[in-house]
């Protein structure tokens, strides 16, 4: 996969971004995201590859556009394939469409994209997670117990485990967990949706995040992992398979090790991987997307793992029949 790419696919974020911004705040998460769905849909199919959706809006009969199979690129708007890079893409047009809803932090818009079979098709169900950052990675375990793992990530971090900050759903399945946490002196954010953002936090020094923990979506586990492996944290994952029906959805995407951990290089094993994301409301590590008379002021982070790149990215989208003033 051409690394340039990673250009073209901040557009596409950048566009899904600015789409939904619109609605922040209007209380309508569907809205928000079928507009961030319409325009990544449409910038996608201006993008030079023979793409395939393999994490999505759904399954083909659930949703109208970017499912699961969904050819995308130049190629599906009748491109000559043949010289078009192979390239298979996980979306979220919008994640976190709660916290677009109401305005509150840390909604992004987001992609990532690898070379042809590089990206795990997770089917929709729940995953437990663990992520952490680069000097942590090698210490901790998703069956060690969370003191432990704490204990061990404080270590790592040359720090008392009271000094770590802990990111967690706020969900009642999380009872225990927030317990456990609590018990050792740990501090918890509790968060209202978007365990991803929080995962790219944990994996980045001075965002004042050490680590995420919980149950989560598993097609933002994949999507986690493949910042990870810009970023080199780890996330460690494992489906939540507790019922007949989820061994049927997972056996349609050729899982048949249901109680596997998968690390990020399991999750999203491209040789070449691209991850984009651009805030939609104010965040840690992007700014929500501001508009003004002469323009939209975008803020994005674009990652890829070969070579080594990470790019914070500020973009000011000039109107064109307007007279731009720039401010630092
Ligand atoms: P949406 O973007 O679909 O609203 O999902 C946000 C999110 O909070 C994810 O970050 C998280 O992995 C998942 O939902 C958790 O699912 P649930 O809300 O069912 O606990």
């Amino acid at each position: 996969m051409e690394p340039d790419l990673s250009l073209e696919f901040l557009r596409v974020v950048e566009e899904a971004a600015i789409a939904c911004a619109h609605t922040m705040g209007q209380g309508d998460r569907h809205k928000a995201d079928q507009v961030a769905v319409e325009a990544m849909r449409k910038c996608m199919d201006t993008v030079p590859i023979d793409g395939t959706i393999v994490i999505g809006e759904g399954e083909r009969d659930e949703a109208p556009m970017l499912f699961i199979g969904e050819k995308v690129g130049l190629a599906a708007k009748g491109g000559n394939s043949k010289n078009l890079p192979q390239v298979d893409i996980a979306v979220d047009p919008l994640e976190g469409t709660n916290l677009c809803a109401t305005g509150a932090p840390n909604a992004i818009a987001v992609l990532a994209a690898s070379d042809r079979g590089g990206l795990l098709h997770a089917p929709d169900l729940y995953m437990e997670k663990l992520v952490v950052g680069p000097s942590s990675k090698g210490a901790v375990s998703l069956d060690a117990s969370v003191a432990d793992n704490l204990r061990a990530i404080a270590r790592c971090l040359e720090r008392d485990v009271e000094d770590l900050v802990v990111v967690v759903l706020d969900r009642p399945r999380h009872e225990k967990l927030i317990d456990e946490i609590r018990a050792t002196g740990a501090r918890i954010r509790l968060i209202g949706d978007g365990d991803l953002s929080a995962g790219i936090a944990a994996a980045v020094v001075g965002s004042g995040v050490h680590a995420v923990m919980g149950t989560g979506g598993a097609p933002e586990g994949v999507l986690t992992a493949a910042a990870m492996r810009c970023l080199n944290g780890e996330i460690f994952a494992r489906l939540v398979v507790s019922k007949p029906e989820h061994e049927e959805r997972c056996r349609a995407m050729g899982i048949t090790d249901f109680t596997r951990v998968y690390t990020s290089k399991d999750l999203a094993s491209g040789q070449s991987m691209i991850f984009a994301a651009t805030g939609v409301t104010e965040g840690s590590l992007m700014k929500g997307v501001r508009f003004f008379g002469d323009g939209v002021r975008t803020s994005s982070i674009v990652m890829q793992s070969n070579p080594a790149r990470i790019r914070f990215i500020d973009t000011i989208h000039v109107e064109q029949t307007r007279m731009v003033r720039v401010r630092f």
